[in-house]
């Protein structure tokens, strides 16, 4: 991987990828290098209008670009099985990527009653991902990536406060949420190789880079965020560098399931892409296990 940029893409034609969140940020990043690339994309975002835009603006990049934009709202559980049964047809790519990082009091429950940042950021991947798994069982070489975070490494699994109802703050919540959809994507692939799946499961984060995520930030009455925030074009990458973790996981020959890809600077916030480490609670196979059963009750979706 070494020095692995967007340019080493291999060719994607006759490929078909879904990139939720693919409107804005790391995620209209890696569905344009993948259309450039060859690859059919399907933009699924919540806002279909933003949605529109960016595809105007990838067919502008690339004349010819095969991409469709369709509705997902991850953090209503209709939705997410809505957009699964309009799909047809195989996928050979799942890109995990849409995700919310919030700062400020607790947000209205998802309709589905779960906290915002955990059903956005991991039960409804999980969903997601079940729904999707025939379709991508049938593509080639397919693969699922799973957009992670450093602030992971923050929390140890709890499942007996999974919505943070104990107490709440905004990063803490993320964090766990990041925790779970890591539990999540290396437990998928403990399962995929159990059955003998073709499909792989791989994960991947950007450090630490600018976009809308960051930016709302700025907003944030945190002192601290706010300051970081500020000094952020210092030392966070722009959104085509943070997107090439989860490109090369999503592309690169040679990926393995389970394996992480991050940026190889210090802390892991930016740099060329390299092979990084979930922390050993992400990595700890009861808590796998565990969590794995407690996202299929949650969410009524049970695969593998
Ligand atoms: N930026 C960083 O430094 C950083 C660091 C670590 C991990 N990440 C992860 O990278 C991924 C991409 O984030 P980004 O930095 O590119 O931020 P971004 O620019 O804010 O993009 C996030 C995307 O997720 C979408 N999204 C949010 N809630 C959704 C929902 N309920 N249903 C469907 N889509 C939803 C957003 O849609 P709208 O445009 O409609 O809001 C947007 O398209 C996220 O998983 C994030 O946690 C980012």
């Amino acid at each position: 991987m070494q020095n692995w940029t967007e340019k080493q893409i291999p060719d994607q034609h006759g490929r078909r990828a879904v990139v939720t969140g693919a409107n804005s940020g790391v995620g209209r990043v890696t569905a344009l290098e993948l259309a450039r690339h060859g690859s059919a994309v399907v933009l699924a975002v919540r806002n279909v209008a933003a949605g529109a835009e960016a595809a105007a603006a990838i067919r502008r990049e690339v004349p010819g670009a095969e991409v469709e934009v369709r509705a997902l709202d991850l953090a209503s559980l209709a939705s997410i099985r809505a957009f699964a049964g309009s799909l047809d047809g195989n996928l050979d790519l799942l890109v995990n990527n849409a995700g919310v990082s919030l700062t400020g009091r607790r947000p209205p429950p998802t309709v589905d009653g779960f906290d915002l940042q955990m059903g956005t950021n991991a039960l409804g991947p999980y969903a997601l991902t079940g729904l999707l798994l025939d379709r991508l069982a049938g593509g080639t070489q397919p693969r699922v990536v799973t957009v992670s975070s450093i602030v992971h490494r923050w929390r140890r699994l709890d499942l007996g406060d999974l919505m943070s109802e104990r107490s709440y703050s905004g990063p803490r919540a993320y964090a766990r949420s990041k925790l779970v959809a890591t539990i999540l994507g290396v437990e998928l692939d403990r399962r995929l190789r159990a059955t003998g799946s073709p499909v792989i499961s791989v994960l991947a984060h950007p450090g630490m880079t600018n976009t809308n995520l960051s930016a709302r930030a700025l907003a944030s009455r945190n002192a601290l965020l706010r300051s970081v925030n500020r000094l952020s074009p210092l030392f966070v990458s722009p959104a085509r560098e943070g997107a090439r973790p989860q490109l090369c996981a999503a592309t690169a020959a040679g990926v393995r399931g389970g394996q992480f890809f991050g940026p190889r600077g210090f802390q892991e916030i930016r740099g060329p892409v390299t092979e990084v480490r979930a922390s050993a609670s992400a990595r700890d196979p009861e808590n796998g296990r565990r969590m794995w059963a407690e996202a299929a009750r949650l969410t009524g979706v049970a695969y593998l």
